[in-house]
């Protein structure tokens, strides 16, 4: 029986050493010590022994099935381990390989601008307001005084969802609607999207972005209005820059204003850019007519309101050459980068 216990064990051994895989170290494992296993069978013969014989035979066939257990165990690992070792190699990421250069976006030249304004007004207390891109009827044109059968409708055709609802065809929508809302003193700036039937040129985008200002307090005046557009045009394209205000008309002010400026490229002596004028067109400004104070329950015998709106692309255009509106909106980004 020893003999027999000697030859299982080194047998056992063996085989789990030669083991190439984990499925061959089961294998043994269940050859030798499962139920029916060599080792299980012989172990079962210990009660037809001598009584005194047992002990001594006992205790070898439990150190025989704890080596072989032992082995088992490690083989078992070591294979294990060498799985997982490969599986890393084959997994293994190259770090210092070149990888290709990401491209960075730039903030869009129109972004840039509406930031810049965003900070120069409210360094000064002005409250930025959000509006909406589908605003309806009565926020852009009646509010406004401009009614149904007006002409300046005309310019100002835009996209119509339903007889009442539109998308936006200015910012000024959203002075009526903080205006509804609060009362003086209001200082206050509001910019994004707005959208006009036109067809698509070189200075022409059926959407477009402008930069509304309303201040509405007591004793405004035109010089009130001068200032801050004086202020805002230096801001924008320097110091030596001057304005220029002619006598225009919008529904909505009274007074109003077309407002230029000099030339930021030739300093007003005549260049391409102003096509020889020595100004270049910025804005629409005026005192805000008091029939659109009274709309929105404000006394327009007390107080008085400024306001003006310009362009977002048209100031872009200026400030960095570009000619072509349609530039603004292709979304090259090797065009964009250009102007960080
Ligand atoms: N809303 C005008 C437009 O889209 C621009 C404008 C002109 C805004 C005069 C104003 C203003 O606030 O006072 O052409």
């Amino acid at each position: 029986m020893q003999e027999k216990l000697r030859e299982i064990t080194e047998n056992a051994l063996k085989k789990i050493k030669d083991a190439k895989s984990i499925n061959e170290v089961y294998a043994v494992n269940t050859a030798v010590l499962g139920k029916n296993g060599e080792l299980s069978l012989l172990m079962r013969g210990l009660r037809d022994l001598r009584a005194e014989e047992r002990p001594q035979v006992g205790a070898l066939m439990n150190k025989c099935r704890d080596d072989i257990n032992n082995a088992l165990h490690l083989r078992e690992k070591e294979l294990l381990d060498e799985a997982l070792d490969e599986k890393i190699a084959s997994e293994k990421i190259d770090v210092t390989t070149p990888v290709k250069p990401f491209q960075y976006g730039t903030k869009h030249p129109i972004e840039q601008i509406q930031q810049e304004l965003i900070d120069y007004f409210v360094a000064q207390g002005f409250e930025v307001k959000d509006g909406t891109d589908v605003e309806t009827d009565y926020y852009c044109f009646e509010a406004l005084n401009i009614p149904k059968d007006h002409p300046a409708r005309d310019a100002q055709d835009t996209f119509y969802f339903d007889p009442e609802r539109i998308l936006r065809v200015h910012t000024s929508a959203t002075q009526v609607r903080t205006m509804e809302t609060q009362q003086p003193p209001i200082k206050m700036i509001s910019t994004g999207k707005v959208y006009r039937v036109d067809e698509i040129d070189a200075t022409h985008s059926p959407i477009f972005h402008q930069f509304e200002i309303l201040v509405v307090d007591e004793h405004l005046t035109m010089g009130d209005l001068k200032g801050i557009l004086e202020g805002l045009v230096k801001y924008l394209f320097g110091e030596k820059t001057q304005i220029r205000m002619r006598p225009s008309f919008f529904p909505f002010t009274e007074p109003s204003v077309e407002v230029d400026a000099t030339c930021p490229y030739c300093g007003g002596k005549g260049c391409s850019i102003c096509k020889n004028s020595g100004f270049i067109e910025l804005l629409g400004a005026g005192m805000v007519n008091p029939k659109v104070l009274e709309n929105c329950n404000i006394d327009s015998s007390k107080y008085t309101g400024l306001a003006a709106g310009l362009g977002l692309d048209r100031m872009a255009m200026i400030r960095y050459g570009i000619t072509d509106i349609r530039e603004l909106y292709d979304n090259d980004i090797n065009f964009l980068k250009q102007f960080k």
